[in-house]
């Protein structure tokens, strides 16, 4: 098979949602349809249970199954599908985020009850700002949920997106009698199903007598307005517009139930977008370039003692991934080479000897990587696009062992290169600030630095609720900002300059006053700052 011929049979995506959406479930059902596991329940979630919030190493653990389930392959109609899983714990959102960069598009799954949460409008946020194109799924129709031109216009409203619904709901809840596929003209009845695949189907259109006797007068009247009303408020489908990102398609539906996900599948395998091309430092690299090129999105420790390796998951961007066949590490300069990368296909891990673009490939690294590392075949360029967001919570790292400080360092290094934490440094003192998303990670680094480095550490909350990435053309102006503001200037680990704010009003305030500095929201400057 040609290379192209390799890029147009894959699809890499990611399933993301509020936990508790059902993510989980639709992943599995997906994987049901493809063929990939013969039963249910064969997909450990690698949900973070709510118990176990105070037992970090519990949450390691079941983040360890999470690797098993980091990508999941399978083919489906000739194709091959990756599903990249994404954490759905809000503590670990920084690896969704990265993750995000790796895929060519999501299935975003919406709970018909709770509507658009908090999760869901900050991962949306991520997906817009690169256009990734969004199919949306909303789950649980079993469920006594919400009206579903209501929660429509909740989609567009805070996700800053136009919506396109592809099916309809004939009630919700109780009453809740399936869908009609507006595109195939055809219903699809729902039934309590949580092991038979395939729904009963009617092809029918809305002028069919036969509707009135499925479903009974009054929910055919009903389904006949809502979809006339559907039809004038909505604009017509337009794969063009999905796929640069400005229209979502919605379907409805109960993973649970085996129900709405054939349809949700197939659609996906009609529309989604094929590998797409990734900007880099110098140009953009196309998937059907001879060379090959990937980056690494995401690394994964090893918490056994004994086998201190980490796997690094490198997205295949163009040309031809080998087993055991020399590549640069663009940011240390040497070659390196891989004897035994992995894939997941089926959920088991083996061993890749080619990939493609859009595949993921399993590496294990010994401390050569750092999130965004890019190989390629000697050419001189950087993957950009996974940009570091604003932390959270921001605690200094105080070293309890001052014989074992060269081993904090060292660990604190390498455990921010996996994109454990962010490091920022303040020049005064070199104090070390450590920024995340959640309480959890503190924990986590804590445990680690001691277990893995043998080193001690405690932390000092501290008065930061902001990180925000600074630059100017104007470099004097830069030079005396960075003087006047002393201990809330750091610097990240690429040494660029960051201003630690206690509140976003502090933010405002600063930029209004020096108007020659760009405060920037992420660590790729694209985006500047809206308070
Ligand atoms: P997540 O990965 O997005 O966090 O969600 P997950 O799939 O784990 O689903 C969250 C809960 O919602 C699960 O129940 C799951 O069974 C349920 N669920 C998923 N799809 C549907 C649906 O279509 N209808 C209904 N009624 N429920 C659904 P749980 O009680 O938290 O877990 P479990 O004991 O059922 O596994």
């Amino acid at each position: 098979m040609s290379n192209l011929q390799e890029i147009k049979k894959r699809r890499t995506f990611a399933i993301i949602s509020h936990p508790d959406a059902g993510k989980t479930t639709l992943t599995e059902k997906l994987l049901l349809f493809g063929g990939a596991i013969q039963t249910a329940g064969a997909v450990k979630s690698n949900k973070i249970k709510k118990t176990a919030t105070s037992d970090f190493m519990e949450i390691e653990k079941q983040r360890g199954i999470s690797v098993a389930t980091s990508v999941m392959t399978f083919e489906y109609k000739d194709l091959l599908i990756n599903i990249l899983d994404t954490p759905g714990h809000k503590d670990f959102a920084e690896d969704t985020y990265r993750t995000l960069t790796a895929v060519d598009s999501v299935i975003l799954v919406v709970d018909c009850v709770k509507g658009v949460e908090e999760q869901t409008e900050r991962l949306m946020e991520v997906c817009r700002m690169r256009n990734t194109p969004v199919i949306v799924f909303i789950n649980k129709l079993d469920r006594e949920g919400q009206n579903p031109f209501e929660l429509l216009d909740e989609l567009e409203s805070k996700l800053n997106i136009r919506v396109r619904p592809l099916t309809w709901p004939i009630n919700i809840g109780a009453n809740f009698k399936g869908v009609y596929s507006l595109y195939e003209q055809m219903l699809y009845f729902f039934k309590i199903n949580k092991t038979k695949i395939e729904a009963d189907v009617a092809k029918v259109n809305l002028e069919d007598e036969k509707l009135e006797e499925l479903l009974g007068e009054r929910d055919a009247n009903q389904l006949t307005e809502d979809v006339e009303l559907v039809e004038g408020v909505y604009d017509a489908f337009s794969e063009e517009a999905y796929q640069k990102g400005q229209l979502a398609p919605v379907f409805f539906g109960s993973a649970i139930n085996n129900f709405g996900i054939k349809e949700l599948l197939d659609t996906f395998c009609e529309i989604s977008p094929i590998p797409q091309p990734r900007p880099t430092d110098v140009r953009e690299v196309e998937p059907t370039e001879p060379k090959f090129t990937g980056f690494v999105f995401k690394i994964h420790a090893n918490l056994d003692p004994r086998h201190r390796d980490r796997i690094a998951f490198l997205r295949i961007c163009s040309g031809k991934f080998e087993r055991g066949k020399f590549y640069k590490h663009v940011r240390l300069g040497k070659d390196v080479r891989f004897s035994s990368p992995f894939t997941f296909m089926a959920s088991d891990k083996s061993v890749m000897d080619e990939g493609f673009p859009g595949d993921v490939v399993g590496l294990y690294d010994t401390g050569n990587f750092k999130i965004g590392d890019t190989l390629t075949e000697g050419e001189a360029l950087q993957f950009s696009g996974i940009p570091s967001f604003s932390p959270e919570i921001f605690k200094e790292l105080i070293n309890m062992d001052p014989m074992k400080s060269k081993q904090l360092e060292k660990g604190i290094q390498q455990l921010t290169d996996e994109g454990v934490a962010q490091l920022f440094t303040l020049d005064l003192g070199n104090r070390k600030i450590v920024g995340t998303v959640g309480e959890l990670q503190f924990d986590v680094i804590q445990y680690r630095l001691e277990h893995e480095y043998g080193a001690k550490c405690r932390w000092v909350p501290m008065n930061i609720s902001r990180a925000c990435w600074l630059t100017a053309d104007d470099k004097p102006a830069m030079d005396q900002f960075v003087r006047l503001k002393g201990n809330q200037i750091a610097y990240d680990k690429d040494r660029n300059p960051v201003f630690l704010a206690e509140s976003e009003w502090m933010i405002r305030m600063n930029r209004e006053n020096n108007p020659a500095i760009h405060f920037h929201f992420t660590s790729e400057f694209k985006t500047e700052m809206a308070l």
